[in-house]
């Protein structure tokens, strides 16, 4: 829709206005962040995205990746120009079908200005078109697009879409996703929900994936390489898709003995988190040199590291249980982290009270007691961790003690009232650590502004008398290492690359 600017009595000049691009004026550039504190340049302003449609081509031996990405979205305001985040060349930029000018700026901007203002609260179809090797391209210094001897892997957080699509690249702006990648024959590419079609063609062979639920933009996943593919339901009937590198050695069978588990573990967690909220579930194993596993929307990384020291299970229930915590309801801003990793960590809890390794309870004591007053581990605040403690062991390990001690505050009726529904409440939507305690709050019917400050927001550890209080630490000596504790522990060293 075009700005009225037509004068009354000025009908005789009306066509030649039209063809003029309307007025600049209140026409603003959207900002090159979206306003997280922690990450001033992540994501944009201006415009909120409801679909990526991606059709992709990779070749493997030379890493060169070349794409088209149709973006359907909204404006927010008027809008003269706008930012996607991206690293790779491009070669042309339409917005509603007409060319439109750009350029890069600062470490991953692509800087966007269409022959013709977008006034806000309008459909705006941006065609991007683009090619390079990823592997070449960084920012702030640093890659996460991962080379694999077979092909290449692109899964991290907070970042990984740069290396791969242009987006609004923060959790805030939740889109749906088509991507299509045509690989050589013999090679597959694995990415989120469901696999539509694939279809060869001279020599290439093309993967169609859809993901039809709301996805952040770190949770769509891409791996191209050679795996062999498992299907099979969970008792719900959800399709459920792995995939396995080939060459994933001696891990090969504890890796499959891991993360074929993931229908029956869905359906352990439905019955704490509520139904499972996407239309496919699954897991991937690449053979890269990571440490780390990530919650990728439906189809869940994990490294070959993870399955060193034999099958892992625990890992497998900390991304299945992001599915609810983290990818259905995601974080508002990045300092919400504790939302995803305190709950995915607690879930871990409950599998080992589960597989009779450890109560909840006893490893909530353990946490407390193995840490003294002086560790630095209390100076981080799960609740508000800052960007270089984002992923610290303690937003995992002190926010789950923070999730028993709420359980400790507000009994367990309310308590796994609270953990089934809020992702019912918040469904495919955003949500912040005060939503969380205001929910909690509502639930409950209880005060609980001094247990949320205590536990997540003090950078010390919480005094003894708020431990009885909680719960914790009942014991007066070191307790006992509970079974499950070196497993979970495992699922740390990972946060390193
Ligand atoms: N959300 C992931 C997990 O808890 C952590 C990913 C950390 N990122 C990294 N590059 N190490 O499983
Ligand atoms: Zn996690």
């Amino acid at each position: 829709m075009h700005r009225r600017l037509i004068a009354p009595g000025a009908l005789a000049a009306a066509s030649l206005l039209l063809a003029i691009p309307a007025s600049a004026a209140g026409f603003q550039p959207g900002a090159p962040g979206i306003g997280d504190p922690y990450y001033p340049y992540y994501g944009n302003g201006g415009y909120d995205v409801s679909h990526y449609d991606l059709r992709l081509k990779y070749q493997p031996q030379s890493d060169e990746l070349e794409g088209t990405a149709t973006i359907l979205a909204r404006t927010t305001q008027d809008l003269s120009r706008f930012d996607l985040d991206f690293l790779l060349d491009v070669s042309e930029v339409r917005v509603n079908g007409a060319k439109a000018a750009f350029t890069t700026s600062g470490q991953h901007e692509l800087v966007i200005t269409p022959a013709t203002p977008l006034p806000k609260g309008t459909p705006v179809t941006v065609v991007v078109r683009y090619s390079g090797v990823p592997s070449t391209k960084s920012a702030y210094g640093f890659t996460t697009w991962h080379r694999t001897p077979d092909g290449a892997v692109a899964a991290d957080e907070p970042e990984s879409a740069w290396w791969w699509f242009p987006s609004n690249d923060h959790p805030l702006d939740k889109a749906t996703y088509d991507v299509s990648v045509a690989v050589p024959d013999g090679t597959q590419a694995i990415s989120n929900g469901t696999l539509q079609s694939t279809s060869s063609k001279l020599g290439w062979t093309r993967y169609t994936w859809r993901s039809a639920k709301p996805q952040a933009t770190y949770l769509a996943t891409l791996a191209i390489g050679k795996f062999d593919i498992t299907t099979g339901t969970t008792s719900a009937g959800i399709p459920v898709i792995n995939a396995y590198s080939k060459d994933l050695g001696d891990n090969d069978g504890a890796a499959r003995a891991s993360v074929e588990r993931t229908g029956e573990i869905v359906d352990w967690l439905t019955g704490y988190l509520g139904p499972y909220p996407f239309d496919s579930v699954g897991g991937y194993v690449p053979n890269t040199t990571t440490g780390y596993a990530l919650e990728t929307q439906t189809r869940v990384y994990y490294s070959p590291k993870q399955f060193a020291s034999g099958s892992n299970t625990s890992v497998v229930v900390h991304e299945l249980a992001h599915q609810w915590y983290g990818d259905d309801v995601s974080l508002k801003g990045w300092k919400d982290i504790w939302i995803n990793e305190g709950f995915a960590r607690y879930a871990q809890w409950l599998w080992s009270e589960h597989e009779g390794e450890g109560t909840t309870q006893e490893l909530a004591d353990y946490v407390y007691a193995s840490h003294p007053a002086d560790d630095a581990f209390w100076t981080v605040k799960p609740g508000d961790p800052g960007p270089d403690n984002q992923f610290d062991t303690a937003v995992y390990d002190r926010g789950a003690l923070a999730v028993q001690a709420l359980r400790d505050a507000v009994g367990d009726d309310a308590f796994f009232a609270i953990l089934k529904g809020w992702p019912r409440d918040h469904a495919y939507g955003n949500a912040s650590v005060a939503d969380f305690q205001a929910y909690a709050e509502k639930v409950s019917g209880k005060p609980l502004a001094a247990l949320f400050d205590t536990w997540l927001f003090q950078p010390s550890k919480p005094a003894a008398s708020a431990a009885r209080t909680a719960a914790v630490a009942r014991a007066a000596t070191a307790p006992v290492q509970p079974r499950s504790w070196k497993q979970i522990e495992a699922t740390n060293f990972v946060h390193q690359g």
